[in-house]
């Protein structure tokens, strides 16, 4: 999609990126680190004083002491750690729920292993998880179960309850959850972001995967992290060791410095929040019915009002003739399941926000 926006000059609501620059304290934080010659490998683990400032900033945020010598690892971006944490415990024949409409990587990453995804779909519109379909497709094959939360491509987020209802399946079985938290910090309305560190029994048996990129509006970088128990991380290094090795140098040096201070993260909820809650009320303009977005910075609409066309047919389409780009939220699913629904990303500047619908708002 975002090959046709620019075939079509559409102005791109569709791939997760900011089209706004990233924090100028971060940028010269790593300008000063190549400067002072942090431009050689740092150790396999990633720097200590960025585990350091992620371990502080873990007990700060969730109560939970995590120990950064042997539960944190620096990896290349979170879809990296999410690979690493399957590869870590897969086996073929293994069985993976996963939960869609899913994040492209995760059905290749389970299959890649020789794993097989077991898929089931969240309830729609809400998008929550039927704990109950979760109990009834576990079988003594199940390994892992996959979570997002903030979720891409709805919004949604896990509650107390979800996290409660998780407990009760793992409890007592080899069952290992692999937690993708990559837009922790964009979460809206006061709502305390149900992260597994929050649950040290859970940390145990998971793998936390997060990523740099995407809460610090810089998706390039592709730098994240990875925290788990001692045992697990022990394992995933055995994998990262021979695959990566050792991430971008000035970085990291950049990232512990910027991390030492709580103003780098504490706001950007409220920023993400003004931003979705700005799309929201330009779309009343429309004839879009937008869907609750919780979280991360991603919102989604029905168009069932506009068109019965398919998604993809109908996002092809718009960016053609209104030049508009969104993602159609069927290429989430496996069986290509079409609500009628569209993914917009709406971590964008006003105006791009602005330009986007007031084309929206001409689509009869
Ligand atoms: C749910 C989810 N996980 C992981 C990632 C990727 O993170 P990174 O760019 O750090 O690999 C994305 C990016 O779109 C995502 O939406």
């Amino acid at each position: 999609m975002s090959a046709l926006a620019t075939e079509y000059n559409a102005v791109n609501l569709g791939q997760g990126f900011p089209d706004y620059n990233m924090s100028e304290d971060l940028i010269s934080f790593v300008h000063e680190a190549m400067k002072n010659g942090f431009n050689q490998y740092v150790p396999m683990q990633g720097h200590l004083p960025l585990r350091e400032a992620l371990s502080e900033k873990i007990k700060f945020l969730y109560k939970t002491a995590v120990n950064p010598d042997t539960q944190i690892t620096i990896t290349p971006g979170g879809t990296y750690a999410i690979y690493t944490a399957l590869t870590t415990i897969l086996q073929p024949g293994d069985e993976v729920i996963v939960f869609e409409p899913a994040y492209d990587s995760y059905i290749p990453t389970v299959e890649v292993n020789g794993a097989v995804p077991v898929l089931i779909d969240l309830e729609f519109p809400e998008y929550k998880i039927d704990w109950n379909k979760v109990r009834q497709k576990i079988s003594p094959k199940t390994r892992m179960i996959l979570l997002n939360s903030p979720h891409n491509p709805t919004g949604a987020v896990l509650s107390a309850d979800d996290i409660n209802e998780l407990r009760s399946i793992v409890r007592d079985k080899n069952i290992f959850i692999c937690s993708d938290e990559v837009y922790e910090h964009l979460i809206f309305d006061d709502v305390p972001h149900q992260s597994i560190l929050r649950y040290p029994d859970l940390l145990e048996k998971s793998f936390v995967c997060f990523s740099f990129g995407k809460v610090f509006h810089c998706t390039g970088w592709k730098l994240g992290y990875c925290v788990s128990s001692p045992e697990l991380t022990k394992e995933f290094r055995k994998v990262h060791q021979f695959n990566c090795f050792s991430c971008n140098s000035p970085m990291q040096v950049g990232l512990a410095k910027f991390l030492s201070n709580k103003d780098a993260y504490l706001p950007l909820s409220s920023f993400m929040q003004r931003k979705r809650d700005y799309f929201i009320k330009l779309m009343q303009a429309t004839k879009f019915k937008l869907l609750n977005s919780h979280g991360s910075y991603f919102i989604c609409g029905t168009y069932g009002n506009i068109s019965d066309e398919a998604d993809k047919d109908f996002c092809i389409r718009i960016t053609k003739q209104y030049g508009v780009t969104t993602i159609p939220v069927s290429v989430f699913y496996r069986a290509g399941t079409d609500n009628k629904v569209v993914r917009f990303c709406f971590a964008k500047k006003e105006e791009t926000l602005e330009a986007a619908v007031e084309r929206l708002a001409t689509i009869s």
